[in-house]
């Protein structure tokens, strides 16, 4: 009888039928003569036996690793007290080799040896990815993409897709990538956020998965030169609705992959003890969080007035409290959601700290503090940051005054400030790292992982 092709994630169906399937040889093992070989084709892992004659070929015997195979036999069970990954394995008949991988010095496991250090890593990522963690985090990115835009779309959330080649900035001019457009300059985008804020009275609610990038000489675990953006923008709403609208995003995205499965099967695989977080989630005031980081005895690295580090003669740095008024750094705000062990919301940050966008809330400043704005970062543990959101001004002259403020010359920005004068609404929205969500998802170090090829100060190859 013919066998049926079939990927070897659909093999279930196809048991004790013949089969022929194709992919690379992820492992490789000969015993007793009987040659295993578990073959890898993306959408699945398939054990496969050759023993008497088919064993006993030139191409038998000189097999390496990551070679392309075409194998045809009877898929079975396997053995009693034998695992195999599906649970069944193909007895194999017929097979040809179809691109063979070298071996001797330039074998697949010499070029990709666990212990290299991270650059020859990175320029061998696209080894890298063939390997069972960081596939994994790549299957586990698609499903989240396409669940958290189930669950956008769920909530009339309607999908656009912004330039990437801007001429306006929206989170400061500092990180901002430049570069010659047909004689005039440009940018790439940092957030496409102005952009969804134009469509709200053409499509209603919008988000965009986008990539944003961002000249940040940041060499740490979560910063990325370019990343996957996923922003959303809510028209006639409060600061209360966004909160909550982020919220529950977040958690019907996470129910439905836990729903799923084969994603649920990958969640295990890369993050053991993953459980969803609870609802709702801690909100913690910008002024209450600086008074929670001083209780607990963190404090951040003391500035001088240039922001240049004041250092011991030992080169220690010199610890200080917090101050109302100071940016919550990275460390500080690693180790207070690593405390908390929970999703927390901060919220109502000081005006200074951020973007110049932002709705301010009317009387902050009245007892001496800061001007607050309605303004909100999701952080979680083990990762820190990864949404941050606000309201919008939505009076025109108030977002005239904010340009000022900035330093915007507001004449690139009068489609965004249009937006103000033909018919303003009560508006919010937030950017979410997708990177940085898969980090905490999959419990990986550093968002560098949660990339297909990622790209960070001196790195854009592959
Ligand atoms: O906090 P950010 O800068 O906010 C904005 O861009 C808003 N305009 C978004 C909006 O309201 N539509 O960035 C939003 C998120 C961060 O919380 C973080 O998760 C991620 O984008 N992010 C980065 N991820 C990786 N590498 C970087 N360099 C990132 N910068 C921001
Ligand atoms: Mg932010």
């Amino acid at each position: 009888t013919a066998a049926v092709k079939s990927k070897l994630g659909n093999l279930t169906p196809l048991r004790s039928k013949r089969v022929r399937v194709s992919g690379w040889v992820h492992r490789l093992r000969d015993q007793n003569k009987i040659i295993f070989i578990v073959l890898r084709d993306g959408t699945g892992y398939l054990q496969c036996v050759l023993s008497g004659k088919v064993a006993q070929t030139y191409d038998a015997l000189t097999l390496t690793l990551e070679s392309t195979v075409e194998l045809v036999g009877t898929l079975q069970p396997v053995p009693e007290g034998k695992t195999a990954p599906g649970g069944h394995e193909l007895v194999v008949d017929y097979w040809r080799v179809l691109g063979a991988s070298p071996g001797g010095e330039d074998a697949f496991t010499n070029r990709l040896n666990e212990k290299s250090d991270p650059s020859i890593l990175a320029d061998l990522r696209h080894l890298v990815i063939r390997g069972e963690t960081a596939s994994a985090v790549l299957k586990l990115r698609a499903a989240l993409l396409s669940s958290f835009r189930q669950s956008l779309v769920s909530r009339d959330l309607v999908e656009v897709t912004p330039p990437c080649m801007v001429q306006t900035q929206v989170e400061g001019g500092a990180t901002l990538f430049k570069f010659d457009y047909y004689g005039q300059p440009a940018f790439l985008t940092q957030s496409s956020q102005l952009y969804l804020e134009t469509c709200l009275p053409s499509l209603g609610d919008v988000f965009c998965v986008q990539e944003s990038f961002r000249a940040e000489n940041s060499h740490t675990r979560r910063h990325l030169s370019e990343y996957t953006h996923l922003e959303a923008e809510l028209a006639f709403i409060t600061f209360d609705d966004l909160m909550s609208h982020i919220e529950g995003i977040i958690c019907s995205t996470v129910d439905r992959l836990l729903a799923d499965p084969s994603t649920a099967a990958l969640i295990k695989q890369l993050n053991p003890n993953f459980t969803a977080p609870a609802r709702p989630f801690r909100r913690l005031s910008y002024v209450d969080a600086i008074a929670w980081l001083n209780e607990h005895g963190i404090q951040h690295e003391a500035e001088d007035a240039e922001g240049n580090v004041i250092r011991d003669e030992a080169g220690s740095a010199k610890m200080v409290d917090h101050q109302v008024g100071d940016d919550i750094a990275e460390a500080a705000e690693r180790r207070m959601t690593d405390i908390l062990g929970t999703p927390v919301f901060l919220y109502g940050f000081p005006a200074e700290l951020k973007a110049f966008y932002m709705k301010k809330i009317p009387g902050t400043s009245a007892d001496g503090g800061p001007v607050c704005t309605e303004s909100c970062d999701l952080l979680m543990p083990g990762v820190g940051e990864i949404v941050g959101g606000s309201m919008r001004i939505a009076d025109m002259e108030e977002l005239l005054v904010a340009y000022k403020r900035e330093g915007i010359d507001p004449a690139p920005y009068y489609w965004f400030t249009d937006q103000r004068k033909y018919g303003t609404c009560e508006h919010g929205g937030y950017g979410l790292g997708v990177e940085r969500f898969l980090a905490w998802l999959a419990n990986r170090f550093t968002v560098r992982e949660c990339s297909l090829y990622p790209r960070w100060p001196g790195r854009a190859t592959p």
